[in-house]
């Protein structure tokens, strides 16, 4: 299956399925000398993990990398660092009712057309497991960052239609929504409570931050930074849609309300997000994700099995009521690995 490389210079290429015996990464160029350890990943890992069955799978993994390649001594040596992640909670029951079945609003039908074969043991590559590999990788693009003190922080700006009223960037690592709004909290968790005892799922926004980014990040034309991130960001499961800055809602405003005047101390505003043609601007670097509901829900829908039967379905199993707040950690992994990405080719030019 092509399609699994992503990045220039730091290059990763993941693999694996939610239901095989492990996935992995490995990660091609990057810089020798940057201290790394497993417990460096886990921290990582640790947080897209699920927490919290009440709005999350009841799968339990134990989500530990193990380092294969590229690191000695405690440092990268510059040479391909290859990273597995075993899965040690596979359970294949709940799919067996529709093993010939296409799940409405999932990857099935798709992967059947397009290969005319899918591994039938759950999400396969379709899968949200397949997002710990991301999480693994991002953990090392955020040492690259880390030398250059750019930090990266996404959390949960709306979920279940309930909108985080407040940014208290304090709050996101208090709770297990990442939300920056305590008193949004409970609300959200009696809405997904709601959800799930009818069956269904929910969606929301994620909004990503990522600060102290020099000016200069981005390669015009076909690279421009804002396309990198929308297609980072696009390339994860239930994402729907990017907005950089203002984001559509540009769309509504005049020219001398989304302009960001300049000043000697900087832009006197950020409607930009931080990019202008394609190319950082030394700003705040703003990016929402819109993500869907989960497609696999308990509440009856019509699909048609392999053979073309029209039928109903009712999905069983351990799966999360929303991929907020699990995607969360994905979102900051996936701008990671593009900044990371992005400086490693200035610094090339210069
Ligand atoms: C972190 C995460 C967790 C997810 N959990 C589930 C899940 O439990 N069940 C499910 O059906 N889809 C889940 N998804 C969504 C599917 O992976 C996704 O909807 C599917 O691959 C179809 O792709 P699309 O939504 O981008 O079209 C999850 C996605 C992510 C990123």
């Amino acid at each position: 299956m092509a399609g699994n490389t992503f990045g220039t210079i730091f290059r990763i290429t993941t693999w694996g399925e939610s239901h095989g015996p492990a996935l992995g990464v490995v990660i091609d160029g990057c810089p020798p000398g940057l201290t790394l350890s497993a417990e460096d990943i886990d921290k990582e890992l640790a947080w897209r993990r699920a927490r919290d069955t009440r709005v999350s799978t009841s799968r339990r993994e134990p989500d530990l990398a193990e380092i294969l390649s590229g690191v000695f001594e405690g440092r990268t040596t510059g040479t391909p660092i290859s990273l597995v992640i075993h899965n040690r909670d596979v359970d294949s029951n709940a799919y067996e009712h529709i093993w010939n079945l296409f799940r409405p609003g999932h990857a099935d039908y798709t992967y059947w057309e397009k290969y005319g074969i899918r591994d039938r043991r759950g999400g396969g590559r379709a899968s949200g497991r397949e997002t710990v590999a991301r999480v693994a990788a991002g953990a090392v693009a955020k040492k690259v960052l880390d030398q250059h003190n750019i930090t990266v922080l996404a959390y949960t700006l709306a979920l279940g239609g309930i909108r985080a009223q407040k940014l208290d960037f304090d709050e996101i690592y208090k709770n297990s929504l990442f939300c920056p709004d305590p008193d949004a909290v409970p609300r959200i968790m009696q809405r997904l409570q709601e959800v799930k005892e009818a069956g269904d799922s929910v969606g929301g926004v994620v909004e990503i931050r990522a600060q102290g980014c020099p000016a200069g990040l981005g390669e015009p034309v076909f690279a421009k930074l804002d396309a990198m991130l929308a297609a980072a960001l696009m390339g994860i499961g239930a994402v729907k849609g990017v907005e950089i800055g203002s984001g559509f809602a540009a769309s509504d405003m005049l020219g001398s309300e989304n302009n960001d005047p300049l000043s000697p101390e900087g832009f006197l505003s950020n409607n930009a997000g931080g990019i202008l043609g394609g190319i950082s601007n030394g700003d705040e670097i703003v990016a929402r994700v819109a993500v869907k509901p989960i497609p696999s829900i308990e509440k009856e829908q019509q699909t048609i099995t392999e053979d073309g039967e029209v039928t109903t379905l009712s999905v069983k199993g351990r799966h999360d009521v929303s991929a907020i707040p699990r995607i969360v950690p994905v979102c900051t992994a996936m701008v990671r690995l593009v900044l990371a990405d992005m400086l490693l080719q200035q610094k090339a030019i210069r």
